[in-house]
């Protein structure tokens, strides 16, 4: 007999400001910024569907109009009904879980929450393998990076289970990272009051200390794109990962070098040469 799949939730971290994201996040907000030709938050929602993600909450306390008319359309095609969770004061990175409690508990289903300015080879069912295995409240998707001193690092023992956290650390410990990306039982929102509160400095450590976090490493690229510099780097990594998985969707012909992905609405010129590691639109170019 087919065993049918549990439904799953996630929630988007969408609060942010993104000034780090200036002159792009002048315009729009962050999470609609494009990358590679479709909002940012586009390839998240689209990761989730894959791994059976039904149900979207987007978290937002500005620009949540310009949200929603933006993403409807997209996320209707993708058959993902899209939940918007407003805050009336930024409630940082835990605070948002606490305000969307009413509509989390009404599974006992582990669901995903994700920082809205990863981008990476989603793992969601590994993830939630991996998860379901451990038993525990909570895993953290970590990454290794080679400059571990701008991030959250996570030091876990040989199973997974996770120890401690040292944020920014100014001396080498490890180059495994905090990737912005989680699966939390429902239990975990009995840890979290509705006040601005930080996910990373007061709930993840006392899950730690209480032995009820594991770490879950990352295969594949990697990257926070809330910064130009990591923007553009995140966009040679997302190229190069789908001259890999996906080569049809990368642009061949006259004059193209190296990766390049261009969207139907644009047009190029003859004798223009274009590349390498650019996504090209209509609307705008961006390249290294
Ligand atoms: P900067 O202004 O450039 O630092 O960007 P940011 O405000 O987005 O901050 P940061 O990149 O550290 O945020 C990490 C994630 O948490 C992003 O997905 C943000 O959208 C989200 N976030 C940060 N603060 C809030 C908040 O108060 N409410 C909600 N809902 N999300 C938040």
């Amino acid at each position: 007999m087919a065993t049918e799949k549990c439904q799953m939730r996630a929630l988007i971290l969408v609060g942010g400001y993104g000034t780090r994201l200036r002159p792009l996040t002048l315009s729009r907000p962050k999470p609609l910024v494009e990358f590679a030709n479709k909002p940012i938050l586009l390839h998240q929602i689209e990761a989730l569907k894959e791994a059976g993600v039904t149900e979207v909450i987007l978290a937002v306390s500005y620009r949540a109009d310009e949200m929603e008319k933006e993403l409807k359309h997209e996320t209707e095609k993708l058959g993902v009904n899209l939940i918007f969770s407003h805050e009336t004061e930024p409630l940082g990175t835990a605070g948002p879980l606490a305000l969307a409690k009413d509509i989390l508990l009404t599974s006992s289903e582990p669901f995903y929450v994700l920082n809205s300015d990863v981008i990476c080879d989603f793992p969601f069912q590994e993830l939630e393998k991996f998860h379901r295995n451990h038993g525990k409240e909570g895993t953290i998707v970590v990454t290794k990076v080679e400059e571990p001193s701008k991030y959250g690092v996570v030091l876990y023992n040989n199973d997974g289970c996770i120890e401690s956290f040292i944020e920014k650390p100014q001396e080498f410990v490890s180059n495994k990272i905090n990737a912005g990306l989680y699966i939390l039982n429902p239990s975990v929102l009995s840890r979290i009051q509705l006040k601005p509160t930080s996910i990373e400095k007061e709930v993840f450590p006392y899950m730690s200390s209480d032995k009820q976090l594991y770490a879950f490493e990352l295969n594949g690229f990697w990257m926070d794109i809330g910064q130009p510099k990591d923007f553009l780097t995140g966009m040679c990594l997302y190229l190069n990962s789908l001259k890999h998985r996906d080569p049809s969707q990368l642009y061949e012909g006259e004059g193209i070098v190296g990766n390049v992905l261009v969207d139907p609405s644009a047009k190029i010129g003859k004798g223009c040469r274009i590349g390498p590691n650019i996504d090209l639109d209509i609307r705008l170019i961006k390249m290294l």
